[in-house]
């Protein structure tokens, strides 16, 4: 089935739609003719976004709510469902960098990843569970990443928040299947984003555009992948850091996968 046709009429909730990944996400599944719902803080970018929509023929709301508020997220859920009756599909997309380069566990920076990172998606998917169990259907996808699955140094509030959501995505895929309702976790490498543009990347592990990681979702959602990893040749990441973590270890830092700060010249 074609992109059109499978997603036209969609209601389609976007976290993180202001920038980046949720952004580009609107705009693709808006040109397919679903009707997508804008959700981030800042109220004036996401206008923007909407404005792009809308002069294209799209059909778009805007939500302010800071998903790190469970009140804010039950505010996406009613505004959706008075405006358009339904939710079919959820793209948990809001998420920010938190890094701890001291070393020296500063407990701040990994509360503040987890509020976001983690208990966000949680709040978001919990302010919309009802009505997708109430109308038996719908489809939750997970935008986690390729640090879920094996650590980069430094990265660690990051990292620790996406393999949180890593293991939640995992049993909640599992506890929806009766009520008819899909759960893919999507699994992006580098990408080409404001969230790490400050970062400069090793060739190996150099950032794709957002469309690509788009592309991904959609072919998730289209097969009801349970896990979609992009690009698909770090699927492997995962598996050898199980089996061989040393060498993955010594990889990343032969590599210097961790990345450098953009050099100011
Ligand atoms: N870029 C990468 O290399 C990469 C790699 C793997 C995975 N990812 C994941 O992809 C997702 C999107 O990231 P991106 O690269 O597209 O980053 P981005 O361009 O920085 O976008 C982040 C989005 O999250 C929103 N957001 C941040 N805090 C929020 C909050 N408290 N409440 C509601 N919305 C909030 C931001 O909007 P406002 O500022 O308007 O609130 C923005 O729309 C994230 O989950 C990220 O972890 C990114």
């Amino acid at each position: 089935m074609d992109n059109k046709t499978f997603f036209r009429d969609k209601v389609i909730v976007i976290t993180g739609a202001s920038s980046g990944i949720g952004r580009d996400a609107a705009l693709a599944f808006s040109q397919f003719g679903s009707k997508t719902v804008l959700v981030s803080r800042k109220e004036e970018k996401l206008n923007y976004v909407k404005d792009e929509i809308q002069s294209k023929g799209g059909e778009a709301l805007v939500i302010k709510a800071d998903i790190s508020s469970f009140d804010d997220t039950l505010k996406i859920a009613r505004d959706t469902i008075l405006k358009w009756g339904r939710v079919d599909i959820l793209i948990a997309c809001a998420g920010k960098y938190v890094q701890d380069i001291t070393g020296e566990l500063d407990i701040q920076s990994y509360q503040d990843s987890m509020a976001l990172n983690f208990f966000g998606t949680l709040n978001v998917i919990k302010s919309l569970l009802p009505g997708m169990k109430q109308q038996g259907r719908g489809h939750i996808v997970i935008i986690n990443s390729l640090d879920a699955k094996k650590g980069i140094i430094g990265d660690a509030p990051y990292v620790s928040a996406k393999a949180a959501l890593d293991g939640f995505g995992d049993v909640l895929r599992q506890e929806m299947k009766p009520f008819n309702i899909n759960v893919t976790s999507v699994y992006p490498g580098r990408v080409d984003t404001p969230m790490i543009e400050n970062l400069e990347v090793p060739v190996i592990s150099r950032k794709i555009s957002p469309g690509k990681v788009v592309n991904a979702i959609i072919k998730g959602i289209k097969r009801n992948r349970a896990t979609v990893t992009v690009p698909s040749l770090f699927s492997f990441v995962g598996i050898l850091n199980y089996l061989m973590p040393r060498f993955m270890d010594w990889s990343y830092k032969v590599f210097k996968l961790e990345g450098k700060p953009v050099s100011k010249s």
